[in-house]
């Protein structure tokens, strides 16, 4: 196992939020930028208590950043994260309810993140998708207005539409977004959720039957129905799996008592992420090497999940394709 190197290892992040990319050093700077106090003191900046008070914290970050260059900058900085994690894509969520300086300005923010990542692609890092995401609390009419403004400004750095949030706070919600992942869809937009971290089953459910996911972000908790189980392995519909995040925000005691490799071994497709990687003190190399060596997986095992997280991806076909070709030969 000791000889799996996880950094070299081909692969894809498909689970990944801007707004946990920002770490102790760089939310510092920022609020001193800003004039802004911290929340609490910069020793215990990033002890959360639970997924509620790990979102209003992304609201305290994200207010931070008010100039297209501080965007730009953050964008930068994340395709150098995936560089630094041997990461040959990534699928970038961005939740613009947390950008308060951005708010009414939802093409300003794309903008601001496109230049940060296309100065990055042209310095030769990653390419990276971004996959707009809405909040859980949003209304229904609120969610459509974003996907008609989405649809309206066409950037084709935009690659999906993703829904994230408290899932638990919100209670169910595929009957409000169905109409606006609908729009979506038939837009040309794939459509990625956020079910089964903070709902159980049956939001993995509505996200596969009212929102039309292409992919489910977490998802884990469809554990906990074998008939559902059944649904993803015969749809192979790809799991973004966060392993770290999970007992992070206290959803599994330890390693032992996570579902990935039982749903791995059912034949549904799971990939591994990392959610939050700076306010988790996580990267994509360790939280494979964290999930791997538990469970014993071997080389093709690892080689297989690295294959779902590209295969899964919203990279364009010709990078899947390069991508796999360099995982067979790694
Ligand atoms: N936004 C950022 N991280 C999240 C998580 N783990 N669950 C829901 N929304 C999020
Ligand atoms: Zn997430």
């Amino acid at each position: 196992m000791n000889s799996i190197d996880f950094l070299s290892l081909p692969k894809a992040e498909i689970h990944i939020h801007l707004e946990g990319c920002f770490g102790t050093e760089t939310i510092v700077e920022l609020a001193r930028e800003n004039g802004v106090a911290l929340p609490r003191s910069e020793e215990r900046l990033l002890d959360f208590n639970g997924l509620a008070d790990f979102l209003e914290f992304l609201d305290f970050i994200c207010g931070l950043s008010r100039s297209r260059d501080q965007l730009a900058k953050s964008a930068y900085a994340f395709a150098e994260r995936m560089a630094a994690s041997g990461v040959g894509y990534a699928d970038l969520i961005v939740n613009p309810t947390h950008w308060s300086g951005w708010k009414g300005n939802l093409a300003g923010l794309i903008d601001g993140l496109d230049a940060g990542l296309s100065a990055a692609e042209q310095d030769g890092l990653p390419n990276v998708g971004l996959c707009i995401s809405l909040l859980r609390q949003q209304t229904a009419s609120e969610a459509v207005d974003i996907v008609e403004e989405l649809l309206r400004i066409k950037h084709p750095r935009v690659v999906a539409l993703s829904v994230d949030g408290n899932e638990a706070a919100a209670g169910r919600t595929g009957p409000k977004f169905a109409e606006a992942f609908q729009l979506a869809g038939r837009g040309g937009l794939k459509r990625t959720a956020h079910a089964g971290e903070s709902s159980g089953a049956e939001g993995v459910r509505d996200a596969i039957f009212l929102l039309g996911a292409d992919r489910i972000d977490h998802g884990v908790r469809a554990i906990e129905d074998d008939e559902l189980v059944g649904i993803l392995a015969d749809r192979q519909i790809a799991l973004g799996v966060c392993p770290t995040s999970n007992l992070t925000l206290g959803l599994y005691k330890d390693m032992g008592e996570h579902p990935i490799d039982r749903l791995r071994r059912a034949g549904v497709p799971v990939s591994i992420n990392t959610d939050d990687p700076a306010l988790l003190r996580l990267d994509l190399p360790t939280e494979y090497a964290r999930t791997a060596e538990p469970f014993g997986w071997d080389r093709e095992t690892v080689r297989g999940v690295a294959a779902t997280s590209i295969k899964a991806s919203f990279a364009p076909e010709e990078l899947k394709t390069k991508l796999l070709g360099d995982l067979a030969a790694w």
